[in-house]
């Protein structure tokens, strides 16, 4: 496992429950691995059940004694996320830090979720706001940690853009957005929280399977090209996931926005900031009367 060293010196979390979401892929697959070789719980929150299975035997080839529980979860669909919180909530008594990590990119023209929103922001912000409400008594009772992953595309987005106008942005401005939303609720929730302590991570560029999923809507061309400049030229998920392992394992509760720390933070270990400025705005009122907007009092 690369990155052994730097995993060993992080403080244990031996014995502690996490959730990953989006846990089969990427920097979510990473990030279980690296929680399970951590000797943690790591509750994987898959949408696709066969292909977290898969992840899942992967992981324990590398960890043999890993901790895995797979969960259905999709993040496009908020019965779905009712179900998975009622699950964890008869199953769990206590969490000890979630990942909120599952995210898309340019999907296909025109596609929505489950509940009728632009599928990009529906997923990455609409779906992480839904399972935060949803699942924070219990993380309130357990005191918990929570990782929200963002991107470097967040502090480009469009800031005059409200919630509601969401849907005018094209598909890639939406990704930004999305993640610029996700930056403010953290900053907010972390402001407002009791017990919970909420981290933004973002990972840098790096190789993954965001830009050559089933889903994309990029030309094919361009997907599998983007595929293998980011295998040659950005750095790996196992480097770029320490940024969220950082988190979920420090005891410094000053600094909680982490980045990769080589140039224009695209990629390198992990290092601390404070919240970026763009996350200073009311974010929950405005997402509240959204989504009241839409007839969906959650
Ligand atoms: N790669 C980068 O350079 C980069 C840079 C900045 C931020 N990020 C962020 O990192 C996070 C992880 O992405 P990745 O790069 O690791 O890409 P990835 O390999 O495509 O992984 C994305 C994960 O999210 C899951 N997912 C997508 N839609 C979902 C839904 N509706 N419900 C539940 N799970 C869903 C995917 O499940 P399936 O396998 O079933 O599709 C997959 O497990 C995303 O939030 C992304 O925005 C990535």
């Amino acid at each position: 496992m690369k990155y052994k060293k730097y995993l060993d010196k992080l403080e244990s979390i031996e014995g502690k429950t996490f959730i990953v979401t989006g846990a089969n892929s990427g920097l979510g697959y990473q990030t279980t691995l690296d929680l399970a070789y951590k000797k943690a719980r790591v509750i994987m929150a898959c949408r696709n059940v066969d292909k977290a299975q898969l992840a899942k035997e992967k992981i324990l080839l590398e960890v043999k004694d890993a901790k895995l529980d797979i969960y259905r979860y999709d993040q496009g669909n908020f019965k779905s996320i009712d179900k998975f919180v009622n699950e964890i909530n008869n199953n769990f008594s206590h969490i000890d830090g979630l990942v909120c990590n599952a995210g898309v990119y340019y999907p296909k023209a025109n596609y929505k979720t489950a509940d009728g929103f632009e599928l990009t922001f529906g997923t990455n912000y609409l779906g992480t706001y839904y399972l935060l409400k949803k699942i924070n008594p219990l993380l309130e009772k357990s005191k918990a940690k929570v990782v929200i992953v963002t991107s470097l595309t967040g502090a480009f987005a469009s800031k005059k853009t409200k919630i509601k106008d969401n849907e005018k942005l094209g598909r890639n401005k939406i990704y930004g957005y999305s993640k610029y939303c996700l930056s403010r609720l953290c900053y907010e929730l972390d402001q407002k929280s009791e017990n919970v302590e909420y981290f933004l991570t973002h990972p840098g560029i790096c190789q993954t399977n965001i830009i050559s999923s089933d889903q994309t809507g990029l030309p094919s061309f361009i997907s599998k090209a983007g595929h293998y400049f980011l295998y040659i030229f950005v750095h790996h998920a196992n480097k770029a996931c320490l940024t969220s392992l950082l988190a979920l394992t420090t005891k410094d509760n000053q600094k909680k926005f982490i980045k990769p720390r080589g140039p224009f933070a695209i990629s390198g270990l992990p290092t601390r900031k404070k919240f970026p400025k763009y996350s200073n705005k009311e974010v929950v009122e405005e997402t509240e009367e959204y989504l009241k907007g839409k007839q969906k009092n959650l």
